[in-house]
């Protein structure tokens, strides 16, 4: 069945959204967790990106929150509050002082002018966002932020907030705790201040302890609670449960003026607005926000408050102002979350996948959710015996998790164990092969299950995506899509036969172009001359991966030493274990190893090169770049070559360091969240040996 449009898809999302918004913004009572909020919006933005003729203001990506509710009056603003654009790992914030930098130079600024006033790190405080206007230093209204532009009048209700001051004294009071950073002026003839309402985790606690006593719905958090409180109709009940306000800047003032956000913070602090002096800090360089970054996720269940992260800000506000801001958010400041790496979400089904080797592995097909920063959308149950354990079934409530390079797993269920109405029936791998009907058996002595079939299409596909792989074959092109295309229409049964298809065969395939074939048959003519341990690799022998490979590839020189190679000889080489050994001598004394190997050598004519030499300065390495470099791309691949690295033509977690250049986009962003090194051009030609491009 085919899946929705883009267009059908984008207008869903926005519906949805929508719809998400109101639950949390107006109703305080959230369906989904931020995780799988995080993924409908990321969807939203990456299908809008690609189809800009499908562009709407009015759409969710270009708004912040949602509509104010039509019982509170509404405010319109003439400074929008703006939203925050969302990090979630330390890279991020590298990568966000990066940028800074980069647009500073850009526009000819000198970068000294950013050291010289630095950042400003705060927490931040998970509440609800409000603006209190003041007029002749009294207070005069309170709004929450709505959309951004068109708030909620909720001024009754944030009067009785005692932390919010409904006068700003005049002068200096005579015994004003003062923290370092409070600075006291006369108060300004317009001030809208901006800030958070929140409440402390101790109170929060109690007021649903009372709640459920009185048989009312407990809040899901202290966010939602605060929320809550403050969107009443009665002001009465908001003045009853203890809220707190911590302000962190401002929107409309006049006949004030400040240089820097940090002087900002002083003067609401002298106008007493509580400002939190404790986990608010000035940063001279990025290191220094990352200490506190990690100094604050140390310490945050501690808090009397909850937080989720801390926000980053350019302090100079001219800086800022040059900076500027994209659609919703700025560009001179950032949310850096405590992404954990696990997030809830629903398994809408398990299907199982057949692997190479015709283990057969359970995977959950989830309600999309964002994990660090990725979205997910399948995780894999491992096998049989850990899904009994954890009890996993369709319709589950799960915790993901997506921990280093690993792909994302099923942690456990928070459904196991209770008789939900919803819950299917214990999960159990099929008994035959869902792709060749052969019957699955359970390996002796392991957790896998496999398939029997001798000839499962399922295998054979998965072997010949492997054969043609970045690592492997590395034939350029030739993804999932057509491989199983070729086997299903009986082109391609063995690896040899790839090597025999032309471009006529390839063109007449469904959905190939000409030009595609053209581009096909260069790649695969392009792989016939393979290194020996990317021809070992490619073969997909259990157990021998790319690294042990090239340890074979080098102990024994050539392809007949291998095969040669009885599993004692196997067993000597360092690093060799007895079940590689075992598998290497299996494989090559196995008719259906026998008839691989020799069909590629002496009917697909494939010639192996030897390996070559580890030498160079970057002498096994893996380079791979991306963005607008000043070196022509060619060059700087060819630089990589002569000096003994290897160039990438994808991401991968075989990459090394990622040479990022101007506008570099998503592959930046990814091999950040995989935590794979990144260089900018200068670094790179230092490391190549030359500074000049
Ligand atoms: S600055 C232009 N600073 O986070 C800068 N916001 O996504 C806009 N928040 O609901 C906001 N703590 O109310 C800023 N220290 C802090 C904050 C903070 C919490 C909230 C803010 C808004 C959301 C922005």
């Amino acid at each position: 069945m085919p899946g929705p449009s883009p267009k059908e898809r984008i207008y869903e999302l926005r519906r949805l959204i929508r719809y998400h918004n109101d639950r949390y913004y107006r109703e305080d009572a959230p369906l989904i967790s931020d995780a799988e909020y995080d993924a409908l919006f990321l969807e939203l933005q990456e299908l809008e990106e690609a189809h800009t003729d499908l562009f709407d203001p009015e759409s969710p990506t270009r708004r912040v929150g949602a509509a104010p509710v039509e019982a509170f009056g509404t405010v319109e603003r003439s400074v929008p509050m703006l939203s925050l654009q969302n990090a979630f790992a330390e890279e991020d914030l590298i990568e966000f002082d990066a940028r800074v930098r980069r647009f500073l130079r850009g526009r000819g600024a000198p970068e000294s002018s950013l050291s010289a006033t630095g950042y400003v790190a705060e927490v931040k405080i998970d509440g609800l966002a409000v603006e209190l206007s003041y007029e002749e230093g009294n207070y005069l209204r309170g709004t929450t932020r709505g959309d951004g532009i068109r708030g909620e009048d909720v001024t009754a209700n944030i009067r009785t907030i005692q932390d919010v001051p409904l006068a700003i004294p005049r002068k200096r009071p005579v015994d004003a705790p003062s923290p370092p950073g409070t600075l006291f002026i006369d108060p300004p003839r317009v001030l809208d201040v901006r800030g958070e309402i929140y409440m402390e985790k101790r109170e929060f606690l109690e007021l649903n302890r009372g709640r459920e006593r009185k048989g009312e719905p407990s809040f899901a958090n202290p966010r939602n609670a605060a929320a809550g409180s403050v969107r009443q109709l009665d002001p009465r009940v908001t003045a009853s449960r203890r809220l707190r306000l911590w302000v962190y800047g401002t929107g409309r003032f006049e006949g004030v003026s400040f240089s820097d956000h940090w002087e900002e913070l002083g003067l609401l602090s002298g106008w007493g607005f509580p400002v939190d002096w404790k986990w608010s800090r000035r940063c001279r360089t990025i290191d220094e926000v990352l200490e506190f970054y990690r100094e604050v996720e140390g310490r945050k269940d501690s808090l009397p408050f909850e937080i989720d992260g801390v926000v980053v800000k350019v302090n100079d506000r001219g800086l800022q102002k040059e900076i500027g801001e994209i659609s919703r958010s700025p560009r001179w400041a950032i949310a850096a979350k405590y992404s954990p790496d696990t997030a809830e979400t629903t398994v809408e089904d398990i299907v199982v996948g057949v692997g190479r080797t015709g283990t057969i592995t359970p995977v959950a097909i989830l309600s999309p959710v964002v994990v660090r920063g990725v979205t997910v959308r399948r995780a894999t149950l491992h096998n049989q015996d850990l899904i009994d354990g954890k009890d996993i079934r369709v319709g589950d409530r799960v915790l993901v998790q997506r921990a280093g390079e690993v792909i994302p797993e099923v942690v456990e269920s928070l459904s196991a164990g209770r008789k939900e109405p919803g819950r299917g029936k214990p999960y159990r791998i099929p008994d035959s092969c869902p792709i060749c009907s052969s019957p699955v058996e359970r390996v002796p002595g392991e957790a896998a299950h496999r398939c029997t079939g001798n000839g499962c299409v399922g295998k054979r596909k998965e072997s010949l995506r492997h054969f043609v792989s970045k690592g492997a074959m590395d034939i350029d092109g030739m993804g999932y899509r057509i491989v199983s295309a070729l086997v299903d229409e009986g082109l391609v049964t063995e690896p040899a036969d790839l090597y025999g298809l032309d471009r006529r065969t390839l063109a007449g395939m469904e959905r190939l172009g000409e030009k595609s074939a053209d581009n096909l048959v260069r790649a695969i003519e392009n792989s016939r001359s393979p290194t020996l341990s990317r021809f070992l690799y490619a073969l997909g022998i259990p157990h021998v991966g790319e690294h042990l490979s090239e340890v074979l590839a080098r102990h024994f020189g050539s392809l007949e030493a291998l095969r040669k190679a009885t599993p004692g000889e196997l067993s000597e080489v360092h690093e060799v274990g007895p079940e590689v050994a075992r598998s290497a001598f299996e494989y090559f004394s196995s008719a259906e190893g026998k008839r691989t190997v020799d069909h590629l050598i002496d009917r697909a004519k494939i010639t192996i090169r030897p390996e070559p030499p580890r030498e160079g300065r970057m002498a096994g390495k893996t380079f791979l770049f991306t963005g607008t470099l000043r070196t022509p791309r060619a060059k700087a691949q060819e630089m990589v070559r002569k000096q003994g690295g290897i160039v990438a033509a994808g991401l991968s977690r075989k990459v090394d360091f990622l040479v990022a250049g101007d506008k570099a986009g998503s592959k930046l962003a990814k091999a950040l969240e995989a935590g794979i090194q990144v260089l900018t051009e200068q670094e790179f030609l230092g490391m190549a040996g030359t500074e000049e491009p």
